[in-house]
């Protein structure tokens, strides 16, 4: 019995894994086990040998399983040490980025300037892209036969032949959601209308589709000295900068009276655009004091009140801002250009945030 115990023993310690363990106790403890046949000769025995030998042969029987059961779990015990050193995992490494896209430059501007004038009071209002005729020239003081409609270079939607009616454009400028505003909200008023606007023009400042933001004060006492101010703090926030140089040059649109263009100091040195220094000058919104007509195209009354209007350039405004030459390339959805000049989505323009940072 001893040789039994001393036999099995040495087998389980040395099992390789749990195949080898159950073939093991099935030589030994199974029906036909070594063991178990031993069990069976008791019945031979006389009952003075039975009661020396039983005892024996179960304590026997219990120690084999318990040697079983032991090995068993110290090989599962080996068997995950074996998968945890295998799979093993540095849960401190930083999280690897995945392929991210990015905020294009004019989606940022246009989320600067809106969060710099809804500090001033203004909201934002929206038009449609496809204008009419009506809203985009005749209701801003261009009729028909002026100038400013050959000047815009201006996309027409296609008309059935026979229909007589104006065709409606893509409209030209933002300035059509001015009338638009009016006729929704009336006065006093106070928006902000980016969006798209196309013009058949194309070189490296200009493409035929591209960006301004409308700008609309309407209200009782009103003047240039009130448009100059909201410019003014307008360019210094927008570029983060305590001054900027300006330039408000006397020009003529046909929907403001006076009117003023207005140019920001520049350089173009090597190719690269500087804000502030320089001897050149970027043209970026116009402005003026809306005209008569046009308030009463809004169904506002020109005796009572007033207003003062302008018109930025949104793609100037970030070439300018983020050092970026080329308008073109804002539009050719280059990968690297947009991950060199895209912004991170989760970091929304505010004033108190910051615009850019
Ligand atoms: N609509 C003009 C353009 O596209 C810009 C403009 C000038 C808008 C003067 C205005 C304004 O509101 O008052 O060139």
């Amino acid at each position: 019995m001893d040789d039994l115990r001393d036999k099995y023993i040495k087998l389980i310690s040395e099992a390789r894994d749990e195949a080898a363990l159950e073939d093991l106790r099935v030589q030994a403890v199974g029906k036909k086990g070594e063991v178990s046949l031993k069990m069976r000769e008791l019945g031979k025995m006389t009952p003075e040998e039975r009661q020396a030998a039983g005892p024996k042969l179960n304590a026997l029987k219990d120690e084999i399983n318990s040697a079983l059961t032991a090995k068993k779990a110290a090989l599962a015990d080996a068997a995950l040490d074996e998968r945890l050193k295998t799979e093993w995992l540095d849960v401190t490494l930083p999280g690897r980025p995945r392929r991210s896209g990015t905020i294009h430059p004019v989606s940022q501007v246009t989320e600067e300037v809106t969060a710099i004038f809804a500090d001033m009071g203004f909201s934002v209002a929206e038009g449609p892209q496809i204008e009419s005729d009506w809203h985009n020239f005749d209701a801003l003081n261009i009729p028909g036969h002026h100038p400013a409609r050959a000047e815009m270079d201006t996309f027409y939607m296609h008309r059935e032949e026979g229909d007589n009616r104006p065709p409606h454009v893509l409209r030209t400028h933002t300035s059509p959601v001015q009338i638009r505003s009016m006729e929704l909200a009336g006065a006093p008023l106070r928006v902000i209308c980016p969006g798209r606007v196309y013009r058949a023009d194309y070189d490296q400042t200009h493409t035929p589709m591209f960006h301004q933001v409308e700008g609309l004060a309407v209200d009782t006492d009103i003047s240039m000295a009130n448009l100059k101010w909201c410019l003014e703090e307008f360019v210094k926030a927008f570029f983060e900068v305590d001054a900027v140089e300006l330039r408000f040059r006397a020009s003529h649109f046909p929907f403001t009276e006076p009117s003023a263009e207005v140019d920001i100091r520049c350089s173009w040195e090597g190719g690269t655009l500087k804000i502030g220094e320089g001897d050149d000058w970027m043209e970026i919104l116009g402005s003026g004091m809306v005209h008569p007509k046009v308030l009463m195209a809004g169904n506002i009354d020109p005796a009572y009140w007033q207003g003062f209007a302008f018109g930025i350039g949104i793609d100037r405004l970030a070439m300018l801002k983020y050092g970026i030459p080329d308008l073109r390339a804002f539009f050719d959805s280059d990968l690297r250009w947009l991950r060199h000049y895209g912004f991170a989505a989760l970091d929304v323009p505010t004033l108190h945030g910051g615009l850019s940072r």
